[in-house]
């Protein structure tokens, strides 16, 4: 992560410039926060670190979700224990809000950024020549279109399994039994099937993406990081959908 003050200071230098040549005012006026966020490669820097935070927490849920496969007093205990961490420094399930809370704010920050991001190099493009407009490349439209479809999974999953609201079981406090009631319906089989093949993806490239916009690739690097975007895409996709297709196939019942 070394040089992601490196990005920052890029981000500061490239932005000041172009303000006080743009406008003739003093850009050092506004905070060093919005000049970085402001500016595109700040915006990616934002993204990269955002993503890294839900790329953590994503392998910490595939891992957990695997007790499943120990049976519901394994995966209802671990449950239990995540709305205790730090007790008794801590009141129950403090913790797990503040988690809330993190994950939140790294959703919003890398959909805002992405938006913002797409938003300005839709105006870079040229408009004048309608037929011969240059179109973005197809990782990207991949994960402009896998960022729509993780957001509205989100939506789903949370109305799933955390709120019930949507759960044909709703049994707080028993997420085992929840689980295999959601995947006994068809269509949460189908639907969490299509999202975890949208997250390999997403993962994959937004992985790859992300260590070169931190300045982590090299040439001798590459071949290693490329690896390592493959595997984790691998082990969450499989990992994750380890879940509904045992309990669709009547492994875990
Ligand atoms: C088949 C795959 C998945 C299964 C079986 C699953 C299972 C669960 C369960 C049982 C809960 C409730 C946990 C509890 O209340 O203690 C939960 C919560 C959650 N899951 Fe998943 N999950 C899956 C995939 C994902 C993915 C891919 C994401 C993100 C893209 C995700 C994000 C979340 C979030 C944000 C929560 C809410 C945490 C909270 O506020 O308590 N899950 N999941």
């Amino acid at each position: 992560m070394a040089a992601l003050p490196t990005v920052v200071f890029m981000a500061l230098t490239s932005e000041r410039t172009e303000r006080s040549s743009e406008r003739g005012t003093p850009a050092d006026s506004r905070s060093a926060v919005a000049v970085v966020w402001n500016s595109t490669v700040g915006k990616k820097a934002a993204m990269a670190v955002s993503g890294l935070v839900l790329l953590g927490y994503l392998v910490l849920h595939m891992i957990g979700n695997l007790k499943i496969f120990f049976g519901p007093a394994d995966l209802n205990g671990y449950a239990a224990w995540l709305r205790t961490i730090g007790q008794p420094f801590l009141g129950h399930e403090w913790f797990l809000w503040i988690a809330r809370l993190v994950l939140l704010a790294a959703v919003l920050v890398h959909a805002t950024a992405a938006y913002q991001l797409s938003r300005r190099d839709l105006r870079a493009r040229p408009t004048g020549y309608r037929h011969r407009r240059a179109r973005s490349s197809y990782a990207t439209r991949t994960m402009r279109w896998g960022g729509v479809i993780l957001a509205l999974f989100i939506v789903w999953h949370i109305l799933d399994l955390t709120t019930l609201t949507v759960n044909p079981k709703a049994e707080p406090g028993h997420p085992y039994e929840n689980v295999v009631a959601s995947f006994h319906t068809w269509y949460s089989g189908v639907i969490y099937c299509l999202a975890m093949l949208a997250l390999g993806m997403h993962v994959r490239h937004g992985f790859w993406s992300a260590a070169q916009t931190l300045g982590l690739n090299n040439p001798r690097r590459d071949r290693a990081l490329k690896a390592c975007a493959d595997l984790l895409a691998f082990a969450l996709t499989a990992g994750f959908l380890a879940v509904p297709i045992a309990v669709m196939t009547g492994a875990v019942k």
